[in-house]
């Protein structure tokens, strides 16, 4: 194990303590967060935010309300059960890299990380879906975890896609977009009624697929952009607290997509991956968004006036992937809210349930038997060359 390689997070939750009928709703209560943070602070001397705020209207506690439980359920439900895999973004690869501060990032926040130097991290590109096995697809949503391994075990963890905003405002949207747009099997595609009702239901989430429709994704996972499309807030040494959005922006040029071709393999986009990391380091520009007053800190769906101000605060160079394996980015927990000071949670309401969701699906699959990822970095070429050929 080298030393960008943290040990394997520890359950953030007792593995027997799945609550039976009477666990909180999400939202309504801090969840087990201050115990996730505890937990964590012992192993990582993780600052704690205040979560108490986090407070989404959830309704009353009925037999229908949404709980970290059902919401994970819903996931297996769609996607099946695959054990020792997420049960979203189950697809991926681990990775190995550093990230480059130029300091300028210390204007907004006295997160360390933000000092001119370097960072290890830890990260994780990924395909969304519950299907470890799924086929790569140009119009499935990628994913990049990154975890900054800081100073003093400080950490900072963050979890971004390609799209240009999430579809769902709230976590009651996209756990019954799920169902909504579950392809039937004599189609293939959502049942149009069931997706009309929904979309009626969620009109942000009509707007935000609209969006997303007009954004195609580029060729490959090495030259897209990844986004954490949630807001956070950034306080400086001053104490002036700003509300930010951050975006990794790749050094390669980004080229869309032409429709829905593709090469060869059902692993594509991975297996150009390993092959570009593999003829040296890749590097994105991070870059962090400043909101003005009025700009939304609690709807992902909404984008932020393409005029905002953007700091560029340094570069996430990759040098390395590996296949998921015991104590690399497979055991890592991209949970939103394992944040280091000077960086705190706004007010939008996806970020306590991804962090109590995140859990779940982490102390489930610790806790299940391992079968090895589809996407293997060390037979790459063999997987290229049975398809050239
Ligand atoms: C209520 C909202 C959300 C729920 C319930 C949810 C659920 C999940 C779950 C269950 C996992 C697997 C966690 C694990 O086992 O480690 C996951 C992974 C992930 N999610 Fe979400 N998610 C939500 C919103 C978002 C948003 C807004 C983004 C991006 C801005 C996002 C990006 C990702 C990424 C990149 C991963 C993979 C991270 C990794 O490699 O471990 N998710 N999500």
């Amino acid at each position: 194990m080298d030393d960008t390689t943290d040990p394997p997070t520890p359950p953030v939750e007792p593995p027997a303590a799945e609550p039976p009928a009477a666990e909180p709703p999400i939202g309504r209560t801090p969840l087990s967060r201050r115990r996730v943070l505890g937990g964590l602070a012992a192993i990582g001397g993780i600052s704690a935010v205040n979560v108490g705020g986090f407070l989404w209207a959830g309704g009353w506690f009925t037999p229908e309300t949404l709980t970290t439980t059902r919401f994970t359920d819903r996931f297996e439900q769609v996607f099946g059960r695959h054990d020792g895999f997420r049960r979203n973004h189950a697809k991926g690869v681990s990775a190995t890299g550093v990230f480059t501060s130029n300091g300028a990032g210390t204007v907004l926040s006295t997160a360390t990380v933000f000092r001119p130097g370097t960072t290890p991290v830890t990260a994780r590109f990924s395909l969304s879906g519950g299907v470890p096995t799924v086929a790569d697809a140009n119009a499935t949503v990628r994913g990049l975890g990154v975890l900054f391994h800081m100073p003093n075990g400080e950490q900072w963890r963050t979890a971004m896609v390609n799209t240009p905003v999430f579809t769902d405002r709230v976590p009651q949207g996209f756990y019954e977009r799920l169902l909504a747009t579950e392809p039937v099997p004599a189609t293939g595609q959502p049942e149009p009624v069931k997706l009309a009702a929904f979309l009626a239901k969620y009109p942000e989430t009509a707007r935000a697929m609209a969006l997303i429709n007009k954004t195609p994704p580029s060729t490959d996972l090495y030259n897209s952009p990844f986004h954490s499309l949630n807001a956070f807030w950034f306080t400086n040494s001053a104490g002036t607290t700003v509300p930010v959005r951050w975006t990794v922006m790749p050094d390669e040029p980004f080229q869309p997509v032409a429709g829905a071709a593709h090469p060869p393999g059902r692993d594509y986009l991975f297996d150009a991956l390993i092959a570009k990391v593999a003829q040296g380091p890749v590097r994105w520009r991070f870059l962090v968004t400043v909101g003005q007053p009025g700009d939304p800190t609690n709807d992902a769906t909404q984008p932020w006036p393409a005029d905002r101000r953007q700091v560029e605060v340094g570069a996430l160079m990759i040098d390395s992937l590996q296949t998921e394996a015991p104590g690399n980015a497979r055991d890592v927990n991209f949970d939103p809210l394992v944040l280091p000071a000077g960086i705190a949670p706004s007010d939008d309401p996806l970020l306590a349930a991804r962090s109590a969701v995140y859990a779940r699906s982490y102390e489930r699959r610790t806790r299940e038997p391992h079968t090895p990822s589809a996407v293997d970095v060390t037979t790459v070429e063999t997987r290229k060359a049975s398809y050239e050929h």
